[in-house]
Order: C-alpha cells, then structure tokens, then sequence
C-alpha cells in the first residue's frame, strides 16, 4: 500500500501536464508504481535490483540501480524533477544535495521515521530517525516549506514520523 500522505501531497498540484518525478530510494515501488501516468513520468532510484526488476518494464517509469551512498555523483540531472518524493529512508551525508535535483519551482515531498518511533517498532537506530525540526533545519533555508508533520501516523501499525512539504521558489 502507498503512503496516503504523499499521494494527496500530489494530488493537490492537480497535475494536467507532463511532469517529471524522482522516487528516490523507491524500494518494490509502491509510490511511485500507481503514481505513473502519462502525464507523470517516473525516475526511480534505489539500491536493489532485484526490487527495480518488478517495475523496471513499467511504461512511464525509468529505473535506475545505483548504491545513492558513495562518493560517487548520482546519475541524476540537475534541476530536473518537478517532483521528488522521498519515502523511508535517511542518509544524512548527501541529503541535502537532493535540492540541486529539483526544478524551479519544484516540489519535495519527504516522509520518514523521527525520533520516538523506537517506542513503536523499526527503525531504532538514530541514524535513521529524523530529530525534531530536523527536515525544516535542512531543506528549510534554501526551499519554502508548505507543510511540517511531526509525531503518530498509523499505517498498518502507530510508527513516529516526519512529514514535510517544500517548493523551491526565488528568494
Ligand atoms: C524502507 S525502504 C523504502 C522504500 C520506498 N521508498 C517505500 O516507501 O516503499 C528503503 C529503501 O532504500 C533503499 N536503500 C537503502 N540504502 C540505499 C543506498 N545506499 N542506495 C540506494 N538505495 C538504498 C533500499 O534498497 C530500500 O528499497
């Protein structure tokens, strides 16, 4: 099942002409999977090939393997996507380098576990819990942000979430 959140987060730019969007870390795809369309046109990123291979023949949806935490740039263009989701995951060394992928006037939607999910279930490990503000204190300065979350989301069990929205707009 898809996450609610990020499918209304899309439906509301009611979207009528062709639009580029980023799944970053798009695990088995079910985001990005029921988001493609021909009007949606998917880039989608992760590690795991064997996850890619399900959706990899999918029209609209281009996937690419790539391990998104070396040193190495990822095969990714520069200001891009329209739309970057953002679901499940945290890699803080490189995160904020996602803001040079979007176009102007592009939109961030990111949705992650924060801290106090550890009462609930996985993930524990505060490497990849988000800490209070903490999608504000990074993307914030350089994006507008639209929408800030933090605290119960219930999906099939109550897990401590992060949910923020953000559009990159001119200063
Ligand atoms: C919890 S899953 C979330 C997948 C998807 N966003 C979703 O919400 O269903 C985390 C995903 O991050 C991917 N991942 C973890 N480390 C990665 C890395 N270093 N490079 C690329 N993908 C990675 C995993 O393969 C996995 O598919």
């Amino acid at each position: 099942m898809h996450s609610e959140w990020i499918f209304n987060q899309i439906k509301a730019l009611n979207i009528k002409k062709k639009i580029n969007l980023l799944d970053f870390a798009s695990g088995n795809g079910r985001n990005c999977i029921p988001l493609s369309n021909k009007n949606i046109i998917v880039t989608a990123i992760d590690k795991d090939q064997e996850k890619l291979n399900k959706y990899k023949n999918l029209n609209n949806i281009n996937t690419i393997c790539f391990d998104l935490e070396t040193k190495e740039e990822w095969p990714l263009l520069r200001e891009y996507y329209d739309v970057i989701i953002v679901v499940n995951y945290l890699f803080r060394p490189k995160i904020k380098k996602i803001i040079n992928l979007l176009k102007k006037d592009g939109f961030l939607f990111y949705e992650t576990f924060s801290l106090g999910n550890e009462q609930y279930g996985s993930p524990k490990n505060p490497n990849f819990l988000l800490k209070y503000r903490e999608l504000l204190d990074i993307f914030g300065e350089e994006l507008i942000p639209l929408s800030f979350y933090d605290g119960k989301t219930k999906y099939k069990n109550i897990s401590i979430k992060q949910r923020a929205s953000f559009k990159k707009g001119v200063f």
